[in-house]
C-alpha cells in the first residue's frame, strides 16, 4: 500500500477473526517499530509478542483485579463506567496475539556534564523516551494495517503494570510502555471522525 493510503485506512481494531498471526509477521511488526526515530537514537526497545492463551488470559484477569479494585460510589453509573473501561482494558484477551513494548532509560550526553539526574533531563525535554516510544508504536500500526491486520494501541492494562511486567519477565532495567493487540480484523471496519485539518493548522511567516 501507499504511505498515505496506510495512513488513512489504520484505525483501531478490536475484534478479531480466530486465526493466529504468524511469528515472522509479528516480528516484522515490531521490525517496523524498532526503525523509528529515538532519543540519541538509543533504539531502547524490547518487544514481547505474546500467542499463549494462558498468559494472555493471566494478563487479562491481572488488569480485571486492579480495576475492580479502584475506588468507586458504589453507583450503578459507577459500576458501568467501570465495565466499560474494562473491556477497553481486557479485550487483548481474546486477540490471537499481543506485542508489548518496553522501554530502557536513554543515556544522556547533557547527564555526563551537568549537576542533574537523568529523571530531571528526562522531564526537561519532556519525556523524549516516551516520545520515542510513540513514534515505535505508530510505526507497528501502520505495518500491522499494511500487512491487512488490525491492531489497537493500548496503555489501560499498564493499570497492572508491575504484575503485567513480571509475567512479560521482563528485567529491572526495562519499563512497560504499551502494549498492541494484533489480529485479523473481525466485522466492520468503521474509520473514527477526524477533525478537519484547517481547523488544527496555523502557518506562521
Ligand atoms: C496512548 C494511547 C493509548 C491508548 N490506549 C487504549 C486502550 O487502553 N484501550 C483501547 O481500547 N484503545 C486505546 N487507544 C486507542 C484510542 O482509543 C484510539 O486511537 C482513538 O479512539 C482513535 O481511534 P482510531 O485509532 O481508530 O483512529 C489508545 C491510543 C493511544 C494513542
Amino acid at each position: 500500500m501507499e504511505l498515505t493510503q496506510v495512513v488513512e485506512q489504520r484505525v483501531s481494531i478490536r475484534s478479531y477473526k480466530d486465526q493466529e498471526v504468524p511469528v515472522e509477521i509479528l516480528k516484522e511488526i515490531a521490525r517496523m517499530g524498532s526503525l523509528a526515530p529515538s532519543v540519541n537514537n538509543y533504539q531502547p526497545w524490547k518487544f514481547v509478542a505474546v500467542t499463549n492463551k494462558e498468559i494472555l488470559h493471566k494478563m487479562a484477569h491481572e488488569v480485571h483485579d486492579r480495576i475492580e479494585a479502584l475506588p468507586d460510589s458504589e453507583t450503578e453509573s459507577s459500576k458501568n463506567i467501570k465495565s466499560q473501561v474494562e473491556w477497553f482494558a481486557t479485550f487483548f484477551e481474546d486477540a490471537p496475539s499481543v506485542i508489548a513494548l518496553a522501554i530502557e532509560d536513554y543515556e544522556s550526553v547533557l547527564e555526563q556534564g551537568v549537576d542533574l539526574t537523568h529523571k530531571d533531563i528526562n522531564k526537561m525535554r519532556n519525556y523524549p523516551d516516551i516520545q520515542s516510544a510513540g513514534a515505535c508504536i505508530q510505526n507497528m500500526l501502520l505495518a500491522a494495517t499494511d500487512k491487512g491486520l488490525g491492531a489497537c494501541w493500548m496503555s489501560a492494562p499498564l493499570i497492572a503494570s508491575k504484575t503485567l511486567s513480571e509475567i512479560l519477565k521482563l528485567d529491572d532495567k526495562h519499563k512497560l510502555i504499551a502494549i498492541v493487540a494484533v489480529g485479523y480484523p473481525k466485522g466492520d471496519i468503521k474509520p473514527k471522525a477526524k477533525k478537519n485539518i484547517n481547523d488544527m493548522f496555523t502557518l506562521m511567516k
